[in-house]
């Protein structure tokens, strides 16, 4: 298959993995990826009047929420001299520098420099991108003119309880875990120990995908004739159902999860996981009360990416791991453990590898497309009916 980029400029096509990985500004992918709303936070972590770092796709920003509720996201540097915005005061709906007070509202716009001349400061503007709240979760648009509509793809409208598990760093390219997401077979194995996926591991599905108006719907079809429906909402959302959490098989059963692979930068990203499970009343207290167990389990734990490493430095025997959280230990041992941003040349992909195929050629299309200025595929918004299933 072909992979490599055409550029116009005559150099030499950069290697596929990095054409199609890379999310840098100004790159390809880079500027792929800003043309989509991107979680970056869960709104839970952002609270008011703190200001935190914040680094997407290989830039800094400040992210904070102001007194009106509203979630800010601004350069990571004053314009002055640099100093670190977060280390500033939040002071209604804007920020002050730490160092000599200047003042900059959510729109980035300067609105007050204590020792300057009046009229300094509407000269002055800090970089500030939008951010909107969903399903808990804090999206941002880092791309030029109007975002994309928002919400950027549609949840279940279902009674029951939506919620936004545990923030997971996993220290390799954004790619790698969003292809594993389009890999259906990898479950009857690489979540074999522990036996969480046991009912999809009676026997391998075939695979297959197709690209839709928003992203990519999958398929898994099993002997029995029954198909998994997964949906991979461009350019990094995975909806998929998914087994209870451990401990949790008798609250609800298997529930529908929307998961975001969020680059910080090419070799790491944040793992954002919004759940929605179909109970309510006596029952979502149930499910609440063992999430909230289950949190503290996890929190008591050794750390799953420190888990993860262990393995992948051949310390502990990766059948025998037992953890809260195996799954996700499982996940970034055998993502991160390919290497923290893979070169994909001598790859030999199968038949069961149809989806992630499917993928990296529309990303390849589209990344061609902006590398020659042309305004590639118009990306719409999924409709609500386009669900998952569950397949067994
Ligand atoms: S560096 Fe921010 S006010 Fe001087
Ligand atoms: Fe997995």
């Amino acid at each position: 298959m072909t992979t490599s980029i055409p550029y116009e400029t005559g150099a030499p096509a950069p290697r596929y993995s990095a054409d199609l990985a890379t999310t840098k500004p100004g790159t390809p992918g880079g500027l792929f990826m800003r043309r989509f709303w991107i979680a970056v936070a869960r709104g839970k972590d952002v609270t008011q009047g703190a200001a935190k770092p914040l680094r997407i796709m290989s830039e800094d920003f400040t992210i904070y929420r102001g007194a009106s509720g509203a979630v800010h996201i601004v350069d990571a540097h004053c314009p002055h001299r640099f100093a670190l915005m977060h280390l500033g005061w939040v002071e209604g709906d804007s920020i002050r520098c730490v160092y000599h007070g200047w003042r900059f509202e959510g729109s980035g716009q300067c609105v007050e420099q204590p020792a300057e001349e009046a009229g300094f400061a509407r000269k002055v503007r800090i970089r500030a991108v939008p951010a909107r709240e969903y399903i808990g979760l804090v999206y941002a648009y880092f791309g030029e003119g109007e975002p994309p509509a928002f919400p950027p793809f549609p949840v279940r409208e279902t009674p029951g309880v939506l919620d936004v598990w545990n923030v997971e760093h996993v220290p390799c390219n954004y790619l790698q875990s969003f292809e594993n997401s389009m890999d259906e077979v990898h479950v009857a194995f690489t979540h074999a120990p522990g036996g969480s996926h046991a009912p999809l591991a009676l026997d391998l599905p075939e695979v297959s995908a197709r690209e839709t108006d928003w992203g990519m719907l999958r398929l898994g079809t099993r002997k029995t004739g029954k198909e998994r429906v997964s949906l991979h909402y461009a350019p990094n959302v995975t909806r998929v159902i998914v087994p209870p959490r451990a401990g949790m098989d008798d609250v609800g059963g298997w529930r529908e999860i929307y998961f975001h692979f969020t680059p910080l930068d090419d070799e790491n990203q944040l793992w954002f996981i919004a759940g929605h499970i179909e109970v309510t009343g006596e029952a979502a207290e149930d499910y609440r009360a063992k999430q909230a167990e289950y949190e503290a389990k996890i929190a008591a734990a050794p750390p799953a990416g420190f888990v993860a490493a262990e393995l992948m430095a051949g310390r502990g025997v990766y059948a025998d791991t037992r953890h809260p959280d195996l799954a996700v230990i499982q996940d970034i041992a055998t993502q991160a453990g390919q290497g923290r941003m893979v070169k994909r040349e001598g790859e030999r992909l199968g038949r069961s590898d149809a989806a992630l195929i499917l993928w990296r050629k529309i990303l390849a299309r589209e990344l061609r497309a902006i590398a020659e200025g042309k305004p590639g595929k118009v990306w719409s918004v999924a409709p609500k009916e386009v669900v998952p299933t569950l397949g067994f």
